[in-house]
C-alpha cells in the first residue's frame, strides 16, 4: 500500500454509455480526452458510485442504466491495490419488473457488502465537476451539502446522523402538520432532534477547523500553491451558539426553541431553524472578499484549493492514503500557470487522479507523468 489509494482495475456493465468495459489504471494522474459525449464523465459518474449516495452527478440510479441494456442491471466494479493483493469491491443496481427502484449491491471479493458504506474502510473519493463551479454564486443547500461531503468524507458517522435529524423533523413536521399531537411525544421528539443537531453542528465545527489547518498550513509552508488560500465560515445559529456554549445547554437551548416556534413552523409548514438552514460561506482570504464577489476563474481556483486542502485532510484520517480525485473538465477557465500548478500539485501528492477535457493539448504538461486514455463511443483505448 502507498501514499495513495489506487484503482487498477474498471469493470462496467450497462452503465450509461458502456455496455461493458475493462480497464486497466496506473496510480498517479490519469487523463481521459475525447469528443463531448463520448463517455468521460460517465466513467467518473461510475467511479464515484463507490462512495455513499447517488454518485458525483446525483442521478437516479435507473437513469445510470444502458439505454440499449438486455438485462435491466448495472454493475461497477474496481480493483485496488492493498498490503499483498488487490481488493475487489462492487456495486451494482437492478430495476424490478414493476419499474421500482432497488436498493444498490455492496459486495467485497465476492461475498455481499452490509451497504455502500462498508466501501468507507477501503476507499475514499473527492470529486470536482462543473455544476460546483456556481457553488458560491448558488443556493446554501448546494454549499451545506458540499460542507457535509467533506465532513462525511472524514466522519463516517456524520451522515447516519443527517439522516436521522431529517427523520425526526419529517415527523415533527407531519404532526404540527396534522395540528394535533400529544404533548410529550412531541417533546421526546424535539430532544431526539436536538441531541442529533447538536452532534451535526459539532462535527461541522471541527471539520471546518481541521480544513482550514490545511488550508493554512500550505500558506505557511512557503505559498508555493497557485490556488488563492480561502477562509471558510459557517454561518448557522446552532453551530454559532455551539462555539460558545457547552454542548449540554446548546442541546436544551435547541429542544427550547423547537417548543417555542411550533405554533411559526406550524404556519410555515416545516421547521425554520436548526443544522438544514446553515451554509459555508467561504472568503478570498488574500482579497479579503467574499467568494461569491470574486471572478469565475478566481472562484474556481478557490474551489480547486479547497479540493486539495479536502483531499490532504481526508489522507490524514485515513492511514496517510491520499483519496482518489475525479476532476471532470478540471482545466477549464484556469489560465496557463494554474493549469500547471495544479499538475504539479497533484503529481507531486501522488494522488491518483482521473482528470477530463476534450483537449489533449491541455495537458501537455502531463507528458510523460501520466495514463493517457481516449474515450470514444463509449469505448476506451491507451494513449
Ligand atoms: N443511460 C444511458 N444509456 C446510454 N447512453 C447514455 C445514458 N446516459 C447518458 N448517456 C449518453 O452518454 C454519452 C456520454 O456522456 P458523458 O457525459 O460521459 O460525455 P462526456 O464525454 O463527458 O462529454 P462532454 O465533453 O460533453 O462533457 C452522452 O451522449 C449521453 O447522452
Ligand atoms: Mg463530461
Amino acid at each position: 500500500m502507498g501514499e495513495a489509494i489506487a484503482i487498477r482495475r474498471v469493470d462496467l456493465s450497462n452503465f450509461r454509455n458502456y455496455a461493458s468495459l475493462h480497464l486497466e489504471s496506473d496510480p498517479g494522474p490519469i487523463v481521459l480526452t475525447g469528443a463531448n459525449g463520448s463517455g468521460k464523465t460517465n466513467l467518473l459518474e461510475a467511479i464515484s458510485m463507490f462512495m455513499p449516495g447517488r454518485g458525483m452527478r446525483s442521478a437516479g440510479f435507473d437513469a445510470m442504466l444502458h439505454s440499449h441494456a438486455a438485462v435491466p442491471q448495472w454493475a461497477v466494479s474496481i480493483s485496488i491495490d492493498k498490503y499483498d493483493e488487490p481488493l475487489r469491491i462492487g456495486t451494482s443496481w437492478q430495476q424490478t419488473s414493476n419499474g421500482t427502484s432497488q436498493t444498490r449491491q455492496a459486495s467485497i471479493d465476492g461475498q455481499p457488502a452490509k451497504g455502500i458504506s462498508a466501501f468507507g474502510e477501503h476507499i475514499r473519493l473527492i470529486w470536482l465537476t462543473p455544476a460546483m463551479d456556481r457553488l458560491f454564486a448558488g443556493s446554501a443547500g448546494d454549499r451545506r451539502r458540499f460542507l457535509d461531503r467533506i465532513v462525511a468524507a472524514s466522519d463516517l458517522d456524520h451522515r447516519r446522523r443527517l439522516n436521522s435529524f431529517e427523520k425526526l423533523m419529517r415527523q415533527r413536521n407531519l404532526l404540527l402538520g396534522e395540528g394535533q399531537f400529544d404533548i410529550s411525544w412531541m417533546d421526546v421528539l424535539e430532544q431526539q432532534m436536538a441531541g442529533q443537531a447538536i452532534a451535526i453542528a459539532a462535527t461541522r465545527l471541527a471539520a471546518i477547523d481541521v480544513l482550514q489547518g490545511h488550508i493554512d498550513n500550505t500558506k505557511q509552508a512557503g505559498g508555493t500553491s497557485v490556488f488563492p488560500a480561502a477562509r471558510l465560515m459557517l454561518d448557522g445559529e446552532i453551530e454559532a451558539t455551539l462555539r460558545h456554549t457547552p454542548a449540554v445547554q446548546s442541546e436544551d437551548e435547541y429542544a427550547k426553541m423547537l417548543c417555542d416556534s411550533r405554533k411559526i413552523d406550524q404556519a410555515a409548514g416545516r421547521t425554520l431553524n436548526g443544522p438544514h438552514r446553515s451554509d459555508l460561506i467561504v472568503f478570498h482570504s488574500e482579497k479579503d472578499m467574499e467568494a461569491r464577489a470574486c471572478s469565475t476563474g478566481e472562484q474556481k481556483a478557490l474551489l480547486i484549493g479547497l479540493v486539495l486542502a479536502q483531499a490532504r485532510m481526508v489522507q490524514s484520517a485515513f492511514y496517510g492514503q491520499m483519496p482518489v480525485l475525479l476532476l471532470d473538465e478540471i482545466a477549464a477557465h484556469l489560465d496557463q500557470d494554474r493549469r500547471k500548478g495544479l499538475f504539479d500539485e497533484l503529481t507531486r501528492s501522488q494522488a491518483q487522479c482521473w482528470l477530463t477535457g476534450t483537449d489533449r493539448m491541455q495537458f501537455e504538461a502531463l507528458n510523460g507523468k501520466a495514463q493517457f486514455l481516449t474515450v470514444t463511443d463509449g469505448k476506451i483505448q491507451q494513449g
